[in-house]
């Protein structure tokens, strides 16, 4: 049985070891997550969505196709659609498919050779510039009654 100043000694490593055990615990994670490097995996990857052979030359085409997009523990696999414009026979760009003003889906206008959006009626060039921007109170698609 220990008695006086073993009992105490005993006692007093005891708690600076539990304080150890318990610094270590939470300790480890803080500084692991301190001095980590920050996430840099870059999930941004080329895709191929279309034969360039089997695109029109200087007429944009909406592919439609699946990618993987990560949303943070869960990996979804997502269909979407870009504008491929074929530009030689070996080169081509693509435009995202949502109008730069609110998103909505733009469209091409084979007639006036430009896109543009119904629902407030911008229209952009070929390669994507824009020629006129939304007009105010100006619906011209899908909510029309
Ligand atoms: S969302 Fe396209 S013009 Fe407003």
């Amino acid at each position: 049985m220990l008695q006086g100043p073993d009992r105490r000694n005993f006692l007093v490593l005891a708690i600076q070891g539990l304080g150890a055990v318990i610094a270590g615990a939470l300790g480890v994670p803080a500084l692991s997550y301190l001095f980590s490097p920050a996430k840099t995996k870059n999930d941004a990857t080329w895709i191929d969505v279309a034969d360039l052979a089997k695109l029109p030359s200087g007429e944009p085409a909406e592919i439609i196709f699946s990618r993987k997009r990560v949303d943070g523990w869960k990996v979804v696999t997502e269909k979407t659609s870009a504008w491929v414009v074929k530009t030689g026979e070996t080169e081509a760009f693509a435009l995202a498919p949502a109008c730069t003003h609110l998103g909505c889906a733009y469209h091409w206008k084979q007639e006036s050779k430009e896109f543009t959006c119904p629902c407030h009626a911008s229209s952009f060039s070929i390669d994507g510039k824009v020629q006129a921007g939304p007009r105010r109170g100006r619906w011209t698609g899908m909510n029309r009654g």
